[in-house]
């Protein structure tokens, strides 16, 4: 019988030191042990509690009908989970908003401030940022009757590239938005320094955090971001397509700043008085617009007491052990055959450029491991701190090993 690698044992004796390790428990775990997920930052896991949150709801949905509005606590869901979402990225309170989906709030914060005037009219994102994030800025300069190849500027590279971009194109720049985490390469952009360069330059500053929300730890109110938006789905688990949240820096708290309006943006002090003219309510809350989807808040609420009880420092302190192990292994174990396409700037993902391209994935993912592919040649792992472990680490690297086609070759023949 062979010896497993010394890894494995290094792996265990991690796990048996942290007693985060059995916060794995608390997780529905797809076919375990049969499988390594490493998807979290695609699709979270469920939390066992949210099965029971949901049935709760629908219970007194089924005893109370409307009069649930009144007698639970449906109409607090939203504030409470916006203050454990403003702990997760570093706000203050009423600075946050939950509800809808990430693309319609980046939407709905852009009509409130890319708001292109007196020659300032430019966008700075990423050049590879998510296709979402491209399809909306561009409508968003359409919408505006202007040319999104004139006024978008793609910007290549880290966050030097970004500094520089911000100089050149100051004056007539009017928004930075930038994926707080890019989702191909994993990098974590310097959030802080760009956005004071941004606002330095006189223009506003956005951020999509879809990877880094309950990923890294963010100050978005020290850091002077004027807004950002995420999703609830990938490391907050909140459910496939879980309800979104969004960030509003307090200076903009004025009823005067001009943003898309419904009635659950209402101050909710003279909301059920039916008044014709709208009121926001204080903070993020009054760009909020439609009725919350209560069904759809309850395996968030399940999910985000986890981060409340724990806290983004002890679970950022993990992760980055977790990964920093994961990195270390494949530089020591399939140097020349895995590229780590990642940066040293990074939260709990790894993008690896493997030998063998889509036939060593295809194989990984036959041998049970649950990790995706980007094309052209990258698969994305990310070991999550509340419910990935570091022996699971030690065996993906044992599995990709073996996916490989030819143990030995360089990944740039
Ligand atoms: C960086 C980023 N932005 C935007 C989106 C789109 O999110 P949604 O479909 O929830 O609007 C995603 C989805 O994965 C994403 O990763």
């Amino acid at each position: 019988m062979t010896q497993p690698h010394p890894s494995h044992n290094v792996a265990r004796d991690l796990d048996a030191a942290d007693p985060l390790t059995t916060w794995r428990g608390r997780f529905h775990y797809p076919d375990a042990p049969a499988t390594i997920y490493l998807t979290g930052n695609s699709l979270g896991l469920q939390p066992r509690s949210a099965r029971g949150a949901v049935e709760a709801r629908m219970a007194e949905w089924d005893a109370l009908g409307v009069r649930g509005w009144h007698e639970t606590d449906w109409m607090a869901t939203e504030g409470d989970l916006a203050a454990s979402m403003a702990g997760i990225v570093g706000a203050r309170p009423g600075e946050v908003a939950v509800g809808s989906t990430l693309t319609g709030n980046l939407h709905r914060l852009m009509a409130s401030f890319y708001r292109p005037a007196d020659g300032r009219t430019r966008i700075l994102m990423e050049a590879d940022a998510f296709p979402s994030d491209q399809y909306a800025v561009a409508s968003q300069v359409r919408w505006h009757g202007l040319d999104p190849a004139a006024e978008i500027v793609a910007v290549p590279g880290g966050d030097t590239a970004f500094d520089q971009a911000v100089a050149e194109h100051g004056p007539h720049l009017a928004l930075v938005l930038l994926a707080g985490i890019n989702y191909y390469t994993g990098r974590v952009y310097d959030m802080r320094s760009i956005a004071a360069s941004t606002r330095a330059a006189g223009a506003v500053m956005g951020l999509d955090l879809a990877h880094a929300a309950g990923n890294v730890k963010l100050a978005l109110h020290d850091w002077d971001v004027d807004f950002a938006a995420w999703c609830g789905y990938k490391y907050l688990n909140g459910g496939p397509g879980a309800p979104a949240a969004f960030f509003v820096h307090e200076r903009h708290h004025t009823a005067t700043t001009p943003r898309l309006a419904g009635w659950w943006g209402h101050d909710p002090a003279t909301r059920f008085q039916m008044p014709d003219e709208f009121s926001p309510a204080p903070g993020a809350a009054g760009w909020q617009i439609s009725t919350p989807s209560i069904l759809s808040l309850a395996p968030l609420t399940a999910s985000l007491a986890m981060f409340d009880e724990l806290g983004m420092d002890r679970l950022s302190e993990r992760s980055q052990r977790m990964t920093d192990f994961l990195a270390t292994l494949v530089g020591e174990r399939l140097a020349g055959a895995v590229e780590i396409v990642t940066p040293p700037e990074r939260g709990a993902q790894l993008s690896l450029r493997v030998r063998g391209g889509r036939g060593t994935y295809d194989r990984l993912s036959a041998l049970g491991v649950v990790c995706d592919w980007r094309e052209p040649d990258v698969i994305r792992a990310a070991p999550v701190p509340l419910y990935n472990t570091f022996s699971e680490i030690a065996e993906f690297v044992e599995l990709l090993s073996a996916s490989l086609p030819d143990p030995g070759k360089n990944v740039a023949d």
